[in-house]
């Protein structure tokens, strides 16, 4: 079998931290969304893996490399625009040939992995299977309904009148048989050749689809919400350690990570928490649920269930909460008075003031 990672895409609602880098490399807890999946591929017991890529293709490939990190044989398939999930499958073809193979989103996060339904389809007679999870929000999802033996009987993308809550989650097993599909399908109405739409496809020409309902946690990280509750998730299982220094008057509570070369002074750090390699916390509160990356630079501030990226500094600013901060980012108190607020933010930036 071999596995169809989608890590194109234009990442619109993670915006503006995706104008420059890819939304599939946003870090939870300090790594890349995306590298939990190609885990989560290597446990399975597949090693040949396509990755399509998108614009944001050299920063994918200088993070994956040739996988041998992952104990994978990655090829990079590139896809000239996000012409649909579907799409992604067409232009795949020459690599996937007549293998089995599993297609996985590369922004979605299954915490339980898939190696059990890897070895179900590896067994199974059926043209393809999905991965399903009961949704609050169907509307912002592909929704399946099933029978009661959990065969797909009918898939809808993202309906305005959910007839259900059973939404597909971003992990899909085929056969051969979906090169058929995706070429016979024409693009939906915002101009994407859908996976749904060959699914049913397979459907009406009689073909099984089969369907896994998931239990365990499962998120796509497409906004800044369920990306700061992913990082949440991850930390709350995080094995604390401290490897870097934490000097006498700081405080360590719960589970917190302090990596090799980050420094901790005057500070409190209250866990799940990650501090990253060569970032330096000093007379600061860093609070639950945070993951600060790699140098960074937190100075007489408090922050807390948030994400920062590499190389951003805080200077005298509390409390920050709730928040996803770019590489490269810095945020100090404008020099006063009079009281004002400087701001120089990217475009699709989002700013929200307490006064
Ligand atoms: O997250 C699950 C949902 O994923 C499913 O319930 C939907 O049925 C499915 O259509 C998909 O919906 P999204 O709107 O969330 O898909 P998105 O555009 O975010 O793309 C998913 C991933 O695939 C993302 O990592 C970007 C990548 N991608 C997307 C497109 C459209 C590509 O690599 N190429 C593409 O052409």
């Amino acid at each position: 079998m071999k596995a169809l990672v989608l890590a194109g895409g234009s990442g619109t609602r993670l915006r503006p931290i995706t104008h420059t880098s890819s939304k599939q490399l946003v870090p939870v807890a300090n790594k890349p969304i995306l590298f939990y999946g190609l885990e989560s591929i290597a446990a399975a017991g597949i090693t040949d893996v396509g990755v399509i890529v998108g614009s944001t293709a050299a920063e994918i490939e200088a993070a994956v490399g040739d996988g041998a990190a992952f104990g994978l044989n990655v090829t990079y398939i590139p896809q000239s625009e996000p012409l649909g999930l579907a799409h992604a499958v067409l232009i795949a073809e020459p690599f996937l040939g007549d293998d089995d193979f599993v297609m996985y989103l590369g922004d979605n996060f299954v915490l339980d992995g898939i190696t059990d339904v890897v070895e179900e389809f590896r067994e199974a007679p059926h043209a393809a299977q999905v991965l399903l999870t009961r949704v609050k929000n169907p509307t912002a999802f592909g929704v399946a309904i099933t029978d009661d033996k959990g065969n797909v009987l009918e898939l809808e993308e993202k309906p305005a009148a959910p007839r259900g809550d059973l939404a597909v989650a971003g992990v899909y097993f085929f056969k051969a048989a979906v090169h058929e599909a995706v070429r016979a399908i024409r693009p939906s109405a915002r101009g994407e050749l859908e996976i749904t739409d060959a699914l049913q496809w397979m459907i009406d020409q009689g073909m099984a689809v089969c369907s896994t309902v998931i239990t365990g946690y499962w998120k796509d990280t497409g906004n800044v919400t369920d990306m700061l509750e992913v990082n949440r998730t991850l930390l709350e299982r995080l094995q604390p350690s401290v490897d870097g220094y934490v000097d006498d008057e700081s405080e360590i509570i719960g589970r917190v990570r302090v990596e090799a070369g980050a420094e901790v002074r005057r500070s409190r750090i209250v866990g799940p928490a990650i501090i990253g390699a060569g970032s330096v916390v000093s007379d600061s509160y860093v609070g639950p649920s945070t993951s600060v990356a790699e140098d960074c630079r937190i100075t007489h501030s408090e922050i807390e269930y948030s994400i920062v990226l590499r190389e951003s500094s805080f200077d005298h600013i509390r409390r920050v909460a709730a928040s996803l901060v770019g590489r490269n980012v810095r945020v100090t108190l404008a020099p006063g008075p009079p009281a004002t607020h400087r701001l120089v933010i990217g475009d699709h930036g989002h700013v929200e003031l307490s006064s």
